[in-house]
């Protein structure tokens, strides 16, 4: 199958990255999405927090984490006293993968046969920042990096060493929050969002 291996530019910096990815058609994702999201913030991070792919508003704004669960995520960032931009964004799957519903589109799960087409490029991006620390953002990421067997649900909040990092973590997707309909688990969830984030960020 192929990989985004195929578009992988010599030079690996971030901006290099980022504009060979604009021509990536490495899945089918491409064809459908308004642009490629790549991920953004600093080259000199410490930490790396990757969430699963593009929402709607990623899409049309060009950018990782700008609607609600990145909002929720900036807010949390925010009460531990760290910028935005300090940190780097980033996605498993870099084109948004959507169902029509009427004047809505509606955001679907990339299969494994998109994770892995798309995965170079966040190894690429790790590569190049060798952070201290990656944040997994719900199961998508989590699995991507863990292992199929890692369940957020158990294992969120738990310090691992990984292939990726020597300091890896998993926490819920803000989304997963946001969707949780039982205002005292919600709440619970979030608690643990931000301590996992905490954790994560040595705060
Ligand atoms: N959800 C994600 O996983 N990533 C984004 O960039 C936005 C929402
Ligand atoms: Fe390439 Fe990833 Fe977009 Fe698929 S989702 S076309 S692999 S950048």
């Amino acid at each position: 199958a192929e990989t985004a291996t195929h578009y992988m530019p010599s030079d690996r910096s971030l901006p290099s990255l980022r504009a060979a990815a604009t021509h990536c058609q490495a899945c089918d994702l491409h064809q459908c999405a308004t642009q490629m999201v790549f991920g953004e913030g600093s080259p000199s991070a410490r930490i790396v927090i990757v969430g699963e792919q593009p929402g709607d508003r990623e899409d049309i704004e060009g950018r990782p984490f700008v609607g609600p669960a990145g909002q929720l995520l900036d807010d949390a960032l925010r009460g531990l006293e760290i910028d935005r931009e300090d940190v780097y964004i980033t996605n498993v799957v870099k084109h948004f993968k959507f169902t029509e519903r009427g004047k809505q589109r509606l955001h679907k799960k990339p299969n494994s046969r998109e994770i892995f087409a798309c995965r170079p490029w966040l190894e690429a991006e790790i590569a190049t920042i060798r952070p201290d620390t990656i944040l997994c953002l719900g199961a998508t990421p989590a699995s991507a990096l863990f292992g199929r067997d890692f369940r957020v649900t158990k294992q969120r909040g738990e310090v691992m060493a990984t292939d990726w990092c020597k300091r890896t973590i998993a926490t819920w997707h803000p989304a997963a929050i946001l969707r949780m309909p039982n205002l005292d688990r919600r709440n619970q969830m979030h608690q643990q969002f931000v301590s996992d984030l905490a954790l994560a960020l040595d705060r």
